[in-house]
């Protein structure tokens, strides 16, 4: 069976409808077909400041929103990152084979670092999407189910594998991007031409999945459209109104065409209120199971734990023979 691998940040209370819809949504659908990893990625938490005090519980409620979403321990492999030592080891060994200045290049390393201020910018942000290869060429992914957010850096891991089978010999899989177009950019609820995110969308922009109905419900009421009055999917024209139809169509499986067709003559009031009821429906069940699994954090810690082991089997015979490689010896 080919393999997947994927990975979420735990830099935030709850996942939101962009990580759901974007990737996540489609972890759980690759579980059937595929051999599949998925890492709580707390190493990449660390890069731009954090607090040690929330770090952890914030990677449990990471893990128990990827279980209640569906993800199925028995069948894919769920783990921490920082369990799993290779992660690190064989970042620094591609971080060797990294340019300084195809690393300079990563977009989201120039946006974020202009934001922190260059001087104050760590190392460990410059070199994230090593990391990121690192998680990925461990498994021999075939494919990363991501949103479009992350190509570049997907495209970074290729041209890592690339090279490092060149320069030494064939030692890993080229992994290919899995972006599903229709959400592979879910965008901020007031600013409908970015996307939405943890870390620059203000919290009327984002409908976390832990998000109480009422508060997604205001949230959607108070989306930015335009003034017209049709409801027609048009991304450029009507931004804002695309990605509603667009979460709709995603949350309720009915097509967009679909959709423009049942509110031909409807306004975005009618549009609004009923995509709310959509999210209640689609999110009430997943917050019960996410609490399900924190009320027992032991028992949530022992299957973490017991995912890091059947990974770590995975990430160390490719680290040893990318050690044999180099001319390494053998990790012990
Ligand atoms: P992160 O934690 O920012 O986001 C997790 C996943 O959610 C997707 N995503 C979106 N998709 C659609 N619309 C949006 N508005 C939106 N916002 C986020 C992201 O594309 C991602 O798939 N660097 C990665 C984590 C990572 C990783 C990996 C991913 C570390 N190692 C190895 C794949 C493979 C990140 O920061 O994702």
């Amino acid at each position: 069976r080919p393999r997947v691998f994927s990975g979420i940040q735990p830099t935030a209370d709850s996942f939101h409808l962009g990580n759901y819809l974007g990737a996540v949504r489609h972890w759980v659908a690759l579980q059937d077909s595929h051999d599949a990893f998925y890492c709580v990625v707390d190493l990449h938490a660390i890069t731009a400041g954090h607090d040690p005090k929330v770090l952890k519980q914030r990677s449990r409620v990471a893990a128990a929103q990827l279980l209640a979403v569906g993800i199925d321990p028995e069948r894919s492999t769920l783990f921490v990152q920082s369990q799993v030592a290779e992660h690190s080891q064989l970042a620094w060994v591609l971080g060797c084979i990294t340019g300084f200045g195809e690393a300079s290049r990563m977009t989201q390393f120039k946006d974020k670092a202009q934001k922190q201020g260059s001087e104050r910018a760590s190392v460990g942000l410059f070199t994230y999407p090593v990391l990121m290869a690192a998680d990925i060429l461990l498994y021999q992914a075939d494919a990363v189910p991501v949103g479009e957010d992350q190509r570049q850096h997907l495209e970074l891991s290729r041209d890592l594998a690339q090279r490092f089978n060149t320069t030494f010999g064939p030692t890993f899989t080229v992994p290919a991007p899995h972006i599903v177009k229709d959400t592979a950019k879910i965008t901020d609820l007031q600013d409908p031409t970015s996307k939405m995110s943890k870390s620059s969308s203000s919290p009327a922009g984002i409908i976390d999945l832990l998000d109480d109905p009422a508060r997604s419900a205001k949230k959607i009421r108070s989306a930015v459209t335009d003034t017209g009055r049709e409801i027609v999917f048009d991304a450029v024209g009507k931004p804002g109104i695309a990605n509603l139809l667009s979460i709709y169509s995603a949350l309720s499986g009915r097509g967009i065409d679909d959709l423009v067709a049942a509110y031909d003559g409807k306004g975005y009031g009618d549009l609004k209120k009923d995509l709310a009821e959509v999210v209640r429906e689609a999110l009430t069940p997943i917050q019960e199971r996410t609490r399900t699994y924190l009320d027992d954090p032991a028992q949530l810690d022992k299957l973490l734990a017991q995912g890091a082991e059947k990974a770590r089997v995975v990430a160390a015979a490719t680290l040893r023979a990318t050690y044999d490689r180099i001319g390494f010896f053998p990790p012990l």
